[in-house]
């Protein structure tokens, strides 16, 4: 079966790009001396997971629980959940997680150290980093002093054990704060096993950037139009494309495409929305500037050429972690030929 006779809209995985590009990330942490620890939030899929192990990955990178839950159900062991746990549901769910798999997780505040500490509680050592917050300003402590802090409270608590820092994404300015960090946590006697950073758009560049032991990247195995836009990626490498069908043609310069909002992420480039939501290679002047559930309306007013009612097209999307989210499944391929369905098992996994 080839790739043309699938129905539309449908993710698909090219396998061969996926080796390139997971070989080349292992091979990089390799010759730098990193640990490599996917995030599996890219791709949600458990045999993903594995070959990222197979090929030399030390453990895998969670956001959520529910997504830690699927992989240690298909036998992953080593998990880091890169997410701040809090309440006792979770406490719950964290140490039955330790009672089949090696955790461990990042915290940037005491009531996700409690949350850990009573799920190790239950009798399994749980591995606990503490994040800072390198400018994203999202989660991670801001200054040195609550990190140190942190970190003294981590070891004061008794069932969890300080496993080190982590951060996202890992930039100029964590090497900057960590020159100052270390020699701090050096001189409580807390110097950290573990310096996780992440992120793929600077990933090649983390050895130049900061002092970190391992390494967390997730949209690595796919890589969509922001990291080609970054610079980190060829459109050859980008391994998930949409396939979708030209529906209909209302005016010469508009396509109506059969994906929308339900098949495509909202994210936008970082050069605004007037940058469309995805990447047609065989179109390249093709916009798709507007989403509705169930229609993406492709502008062709920059197109020489113009897709044809009933073609199918391509495209590449701006973010590809959200859009496997909300696939059920994904076809893998080689090349054309089809190789069967693989059902997205991590996907939705909000808690
Ligand atoms: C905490 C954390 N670590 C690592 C990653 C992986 O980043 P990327 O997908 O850019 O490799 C993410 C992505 O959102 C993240 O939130």
């Amino acid at each position: 079966m080839d790739l043309a006779s699938l129905e539309t809209p449908v993710p698909v995985v090219d396998l061969d790009i996926v080796e390139a590009n997971l070989k080349r990330m292992q091979d990089y942490c390799d010759a730098h001396g990193l640990a490599l620890r996917p995030h599996i939030k890219t791709h949600k899929i458990p045999a993903l997971a594995r070959r990222q192990l197979e090929l030399g990955a030390r453990g895998i990178t969670c956001q959520k629980l529910g997504e830690a839950e699927v992989m240690a159900d298909a036998g992953l062991d080593d998990i880091l959940i890169s997410y701040p746990l809090v309440g006792e549901p979770k406490a719950e769910r964290l140490a039955a997680l330790a009672r089949r798999a090696k955790m461990r997780v990042s915290i940037d505040n005491p009531l996700a150290l409690e949350t850990v500490a009573r799920a190790a509680r239950h009798g399994h050592e749980i591995g606990v980093l503490v994040e800072f917050d390198s400018g994203n300003g999202r989660t991670g402590v801001t200054s040195i002093d609550g990190v140190v802090e942190l970190a003294r409270a981590i070891r004061a608590t008794e069932g969890v054990r300080f496993d080190g820092l982590m951060n996202y994404p890992v930039s100029a300015r964590s090497g900057e704060i960590l020159r100052d960090l270390l020699p701090r946590l050096k001189a409580e006697g807390l110097e950290p096993p573990v310096i996780s950073g992440g992120g793929t758009p600077n990933a090649f560049r983390t050895h130049e950037m900061a002092p970190v032991t391992e390494l967390r990247v997730g949209t690595y195995i796919y890589n969509d139009r922001m990291t080609v836009g970054a610079g980190h990626a060829r459109w050859e490498d980008c391994a998930l494309t949409l396939h979708v069908t030209v529906i209909s043609r209302p005016r010469p310069d508009l396509a109506i495409i059969d994906a929308g909002s339900k098949v495509f992420a909202a994210d936008i480039m970082p050069g605004g929305p007037g940058e469309g939501h995805g990447y047609f290679p065989a179109y390249p002047g093709a916009k798709l500037h507007k989403m509705s559930e169930e229609h993406g309306m492709v502008d062709l007013s920059a197109c020489e050429r113009k897709p044809q009612l009933g073609e199918r097209l391509r495209v590449v999307p701006n973010h590809v972690c959200p859009v496997s989210n909300l696939a059920d499944r994904v076809a893998f391929a080689r090349g054309e030929a089809f190789q069967g369905f693989t059902d997205v098992a991590a996907r939705g996994r909000s808690q």
